[in-house]
């Protein structure tokens, strides 16, 4: 089963405003589901629904098998939220504030204080548990909001951009406890602009624009898809070329460029003979040699096989080779296509 189900999910604020448009997203139970999109795409608002906080304009869904609309204290109960915006309470002290959400979700009383404390020290608050929130840093604040929110221990959890502000040591913390979650059974959605974060992390990634869901499927899915897409687009466009025969030869080959596989080898043995030899592969469109004596190549394939046969090819000329990077696309590349064609209108 899926731990969340959306089916037409529709949000439409009082300016007649389609925030989120007839959505459908599910999102498997035990997973960590990543929902990428730009700034005002609909994220928060989706969130928002789903944990009963505003009510669905039109649509369906469903949290843990309960209706967001007909069943919203089971739901609630189900799940735990670290908002965007840190909704504790500014005269009350950080312990206070996890009491009292410890309260509300019905923790037993012999292990409420000492589960806090447990969760104050993963983050590093305990020092500043009795102070109040309104006095905290934007970091310290944060941390406060991911104890209480964590204090029941949720079924499914909402992070909305949870490691905004948190210092590098905290971010770490933060994925340590996120994977620790999952581990133990809980379904994790997190909202995040950090692409390496939800790269790491994600089993699944949602991209989200302008409230509609235009990719879905897991990290390394997405790049292959990009890099599939590039292929086709390449060889669309190169066919194309091939017919007009008066196009320029230099439109060519910008965009043989763009469809190569880039790789990039450090040798022992750099020196001018060997680096000679590797420029004669035919397997290669370019070989370049940088300042910090990397040798950055352009493969000239499409084969899966291509990065190995340079290399075998390296290794046979007697190149030897210390260190190697692919450049493959990325999680921001797949993010940046897939959001890029909006009207301007749906935006406003
Ligand atoms: N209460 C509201 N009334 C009217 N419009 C709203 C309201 N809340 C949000 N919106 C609009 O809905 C759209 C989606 O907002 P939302 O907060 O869901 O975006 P988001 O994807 O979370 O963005 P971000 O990455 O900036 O957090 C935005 O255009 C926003 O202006
Ligand atoms: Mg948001």
């Amino acid at each position: 089963m899926n731990a969340i189900e959306t089916k037409n999910l529709t949000k439409i604020y009082n300016n007649n405003f389609i925030a989120v448009n007839s959505l459908d997203l599910d999102i498997p139970k035990k997973s960590i589901f990543g929902m990428l999109g730009p700034n005002g795409a609909g994220k928060t608002t989706t969130i928002k629904m789903l944990t009963c906080l505003i009510q669905p304009t039109s649509g369906q869904a469903t949290v843990g098998g309960y209706d967001v609309q007909k069943n919203p204290d089971e739901v609630r109960r189900l799940l735990g939220m670290v908002p965007q915006q840190v909704s504790l309470y500014k005269d009350l002290t950080v312990m206070e504030n996890s009491q009292m959400c410890a309260d509300y979700y019905g923790v037993p009383q012999d292990e409420r204080d000492s589960r806090i404390e447990d969760l104050m020290e993963l983050v590093d608050i305990k020092y500043a548990k009795d102070k109040r929130v309104g006095q905290l840093s934007g970091g310290q604040k944060q941390k406060a909001s991911l104890v209480a929110s964590l204090v029941h221990r949720p079924d499914i959890l909402f992070l909305d951009e949870p490691t905004i502000g948190l210092d590098p040591t905290t971010k770490r913390t933060l994925w340590d406890l996120i994977r620790e979650l999952n581990d133990d059974g809980h379904t994790i959605i997190l909202c995040s602009h950090d692409m390496h974060e939800v790269d790491m992390l994600c089993d699944y990634v949602g991209i989200i624009n302008t409230g509609n869901l235009v990719a879905y499927d897991t990290p390394q899915g997405l790049k292959d898809s990009l890099l599939e897409a590039n292929r086709h687009e390449i060889t669309d466009a190169l066919g194309k070329i091939s017919e007009e025969s008066d196009s320029p030869t230099s439109s060519r080959d910008d965009l043989e460029d763009l469809s190569l596989k880039k790789m990039s080898v450090l040798l022992k043995n750099n020196d001018e003979r060997i680096i000679e030899k590797i420029r004669q592969s035919t397997n290669l469109k370019s070989v370049e040699v940088a300042r910090n004596g990397r040798i950055n190549l352009r493969i000239d394939s499409f084969d899966d096989m291509a990065v190995q046969n340079v290399l075998a090819e390296i290794m046979s000329l007697g190149g030897i080779i210390t260190s190697i990077y692919t450049e493959e696309p990325s999680l921001e590349d797949v993010f940046i296509k897939s959001t890029s064609e909006v009207n301007e209108d749906d935006r406003a």
